[in-house]
């Protein structure tokens, strides 16, 4: 409250921490032109029974270090029942767009994200938001939920930043056993692909959906979720790329789940 009244500009980070290179990438963006607020919160709600609520990586004494050499100004770290007090009864739908994509295989997941951020908002008043672009889905519903409900942050998407090896940063890469980071490349590789069949007149979205398949196929212990070519606003799936297109992809590594997309302008 404070902070706002002497006229600072707030920058928000939400995480759910495990804190990696996209992470810095996010604050680094925010710390241009704002006092930064950064939250680590492994957020119940957004995970399905069965999903690696438990096991999510939690190296909090590392993060704290992690922030503060990356120029966070203010760390949040409320507990479980901060944010939901018991007799909790309130979630944020955004409808349509979470039914698609991540939607399908994961019910309930952008609920809670939605009803996480907007508490977050509520409680850090920011003026300015960062999130990663790998979870472009995530954005979106971010988005849709600020204009929808009026709020007065200005919400930034930032590209996604990828290791050495090509692979999207994300705090669950952790998991991956050495043979499985080789195969996780393969989405990269499959990302690229279609942006070169575009490039060379490939309209067809079914025929460059079934290239990435094979691409990703060739690793062991792979199952594919979805690949798809969609619209970037709506997330509708398109058949013919005569226009900017979304490709995004949902991959199992022996059982461990990874998304990675881009965008692919048509000329
Ligand atoms: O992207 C994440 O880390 C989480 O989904 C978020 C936005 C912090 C909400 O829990």
């Amino acid at each position: 409250m404070n902070l706002r009244s002497r006229n600072n500009s707030i920058g928000f980070v939400p995480t759910m921490g495990a804190l990696h290179k996209g992470h810095v990438h996010l604050i680094e963006r925010a710390r241009s032109n704002n006092t930064v607020i950064l939250s680590i919160f492994v957020n119940p709600k957004q995970f399905a029974p069965g999903e690696d609520y438990n096991r999510y990586p939690r190296y909090i004494e590392k993060d704290k270090v992690i922030a503060t050499d990356s120029g966070v100004d203010i760390l949040f770290l409320p507990s479980t029942d901060e944010i939901y007090p018991e007799g909790y009864k309130t979630f944020v739908n955004v409808e349509g767009i979470t039914d698609l994509l991540c939607g399908r295989f994961r019910p309930g997941h952008f609920k809670g994200v939605a009803t996480v951020v907007l508490k977050l908002f509520n409680i850090v008043m920011p003026h300015r938001a960062y999130f990663g672009e790998k979870d472009y889905q995530q954005m979106l519903v971010i988005k849709s939920m600020v204009r929808d409900l009026n709020l007065d942050i200005e919400i930034f998407g930032i590209p996604i930043v990828r290791d050495d090896d090509g692979l999207a940063m994300s705090s669950r890469n952790v998991y991956l056993g050495r043979e499985e980071r080789v195969s996780a490349t393969s989405l990269n590789r499959a990302l690229k692909v279609s942006r070169e069949m575009v490039k060379s007149g490939e309209m067809n979205a079914q025929k460059i959906i079934s290239e990435m398949e094979r691409i990703i196929k060739k690793g062991d212990g792979i199952e594919i979720d979805y690949i798809s070519l969609c619209n970037p606003e709506t997330l509708e799936d398109i058949k013919i790329v005569d226009t900017r297109v979304l490709v995004a992809m949902a991959v199992r590594i022996g059982g461990k789940r990874l998304i990675d997309n881009c965008i692919v302008e048509v000329k």
